[in-house]
């Protein structure tokens, strides 16, 4: 994977098929399976996420749209007046609108996310309802560098990294976004959502739903790649599993092959054991402790970290160090 230039503003385009298959041939060859979760997110996926956050279960959402509501003023003065706002893994810009509405004086919002359709929806959205904001969606991936446009480069921004999307990928890959958020001209403070350690029993919950959403959000990755790569998995062969791995201090979810079996992806053959799991997607769980550590070696000091009263969830503002 990986552009050989910098994604910019106006570049609305889907990654090409091409892209997908060849990650998923990679992870699908590896001893242990794996899919890069950014596959999850077409416009089925993102909805299903959608559907996630409104889940009982799923605690994470609300308890973060509480959190910024009680803190918006001052999040919201993080950003000198005619700044702008960048968010990573934007998505529906639901909790964005709270800050957003505490900043009349932003002069515009970045919202950069993979899942273009999505994207745009929300940009109009967010246009109609905010009618003095500059919205300039940049479709891109944020494990990769992705340039500002040329007009906003050095002026003053804040960035926005909300819904624990941070516990979604690699320690490493953790480090080197924040690294480049710091390295971004005018970047004045990062406001960071992670969602915290706690009992892995409401964290099991909350990624394996009564209701079955999560497991047809994960499944969803199968779909798309009949839909879109011409594989033939049998989805009713594949069932969805969520445990909590306390070593890493993460979730970590998978599909599991009922049965052994050989899957045509697009010509190649992939063999599955009895049993046999294909990790699709991990959510990395946060301490005051770890997290201090994940912004001190990414250039960052955490400034604040405003808990909800449970202690499930952190909003922490970070500034450069
Ligand atoms: N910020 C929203 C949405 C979180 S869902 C919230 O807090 O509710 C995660 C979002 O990140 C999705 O919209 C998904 O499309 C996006 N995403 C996942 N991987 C990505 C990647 N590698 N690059 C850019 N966006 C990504
Ligand atoms: C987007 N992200 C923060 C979600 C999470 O909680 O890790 C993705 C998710 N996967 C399953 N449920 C939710």
């Amino acid at each position: 994977m990986g552009h050989a230039e910098p994604i910019t503003a106006g570049d609305i385009v889907t990654a090409p098929a091409s892209d997908f298959l060849r990650d998923a041939w990679a992870g699908l060859d590896r001893p242990e399976k794996s899919i890069n979760p950014k596959w999850l997110y077409d416009q089925a996926g993102s909805a299903l996420f959608e559907q996630i956050t409104t889940l009982p279960e799923y605690y994470l959402t609300r308890t973060e749209i509480s959190i910024l509501q009680r803190h918006a003023d001052d999040l919201a003065q993080l950003v000198p007046t005619g700044g702008t706002l960048v968010e990573l893994g934007s998505g529906a810009s639901v909790k964005t609108r709270t800050l957003l509405d505490a900043g009349r004086h932003l002069s515009a919002y970045v919202p950069i996310d993979i899942s273009a359709a999505f994207l745009n929806l929300t940009a109009d959205d967010l246009r109609a309802r905010y009618p003095d904001l500059s919205v300039r969606p940049i479709v891109g991936d944020f494990l990769q560098p992705v340039a500002l446009p040329d007009d906003m480069a050095s002026r003053p921004k804040v960035g926005f990294f909300p819904g624990s999307t941070i516990g979604n990928i690699t320690p490493a890959n953790a480090v080197d976004l924040l690294s480049r958020a710091r390295a971004w001209p005018g970047m004045e403070a990062f406001i960071l959502g992670v969602d915290l350690v706690k009992a892995p029993g409401v964290l099991v919950d909350a990624y394996d739903d009564a209701a079955g959403v999560t497991a047809q959000f994960i499944t969803n990755v199968l779909v798309r790649m009949n839909a879109e790569l011409g594989a033939d998995f049998n989805i009713a062969d594949f069932s969805y599993q969520a445990s909590w791995n306390a070593q890493d201090a993460r979730i970590e979810m998978s599909l599991i092959s009922g049965k052994a079996q050989t899957v045509d992806l697009a010509g190649r053959q992939i063999s599955f054991a009895e049993g046999e799991s294909i990790d699709v997607s991990m959510s990395r769980k946060y301490t005051v402790d770890s997290l201090t550590q994940l912004a001190q070696a990414s250039g960052w000091t955490v400034r604040q970290m405003h808990c909800d009263d449970a202690k499930q969830f952190a909003v922490a503002v970070l500034t450069p160090m």
